[in-house]
């Protein structure tokens, strides 16, 4: 009986132990010496990755009050190049995506937002693409689904088979935990339309979100619609 209660005990202290670290991301126990180890350095990496430490030649495409964007084009120099890539890393991680090749690297805008901190906040990829499948309006059942359902069952159907003209696919869209709410994602997008294709504005049906998450679907619906 005492064992009994014992083991009741340390599976509830597990359960409380975990922490999921808000910047990082990382689910981890915190009273666990390994785990937290762990979490120090996975966090440090992280922190090295979206730092921002100033580069010779910026091109500066939009500013800010609360930071800029800035555009890193595929035949720029190799540490803007780097910085580009260890984001879009970070980016991917948080998406579960395995595949860690662009499907067209040569052709990749990436825009980064880079805040007052100097710390890249917001990631966006951008392709050119010439067609694309309209993202369908989400049924109301799905909405009790757990996010890793979601994922699994929902990409395979989500999109029309209709392919409409498109020009601009947005291959990835990530703004650091602590930064979302804030416009960024908003803003990366409309600097996109204005700077993506030489001397024309894009409209929003122009461009295209590929395979998005619940979260993509809920700002690509609002951003759509305003
Ligand atoms: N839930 C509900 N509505 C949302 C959400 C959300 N999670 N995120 C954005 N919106 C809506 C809101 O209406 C919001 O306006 P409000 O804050 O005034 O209500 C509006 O969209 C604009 O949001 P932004 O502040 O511009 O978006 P943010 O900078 O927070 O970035 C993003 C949104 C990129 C989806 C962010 O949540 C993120 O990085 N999530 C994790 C990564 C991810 O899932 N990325 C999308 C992958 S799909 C793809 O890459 C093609
Ligand atoms: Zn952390």
């Amino acid at each position: 009986k005492q064992d009994e209660d014992q083991l009741i005990i340390d599976a509830g202290q597990k359960q409380f132990g975990a922490t999921t670290c808000s910047s990082c991301g990382m689910v981890y126990s915190a009273d666990n010496p390994e785990d937290h180890f762990q979490h120090t350095q996975f966090h440090q990496r992280f922190l090295d990755s979206i730092k921002f430490v100033g580069w010779k030649k910026e091109r500066v495409v939009a500013e800010f009050w609360d930071g800029k964007i800035l555009l890193v084009m595929p035949d720029d120099p190799k540490y803007a190049i780097k910085k580009a890539e260890d984001v879009r890393l970070v980016a991917d991680s948080e998406l579960g995506f395995q595949q860690v090749t662009l499907s067209r690297p040569t052709q990749a805008k990436t825009y980064l937002f880079i805040n007052t901190e100097r710390m890249v906040v917001g990631c966006l990829v951008a392709e050119s693409i010439r067609q694309a499948y309209r993202v369908l309006e989400q049924p109301d059942q799905l909405k009790d689904m757990t996010k890793d359902d979601f994922m699994e069952r929902h990409r395979a159907w989500c999109c029309s088979t209709v392919p409409e003209q498109a020009l601009c696919g947005i291959s990835r869209i990530w703004v650091f935990s602590l930064a979302r709410r804030q416009g960024i994602a908003t803003r990366m997008l409309d600097t996109v339309r204005s700077t993506f294709m030489y001397g024309s504005h894009l409209t929003k049906e122009e461009i295209s979100f590929s395979d998005p998450t619940p979260d993509g679907k809920l700002f690509a619906t609002k951003y759509s619609n305003t």
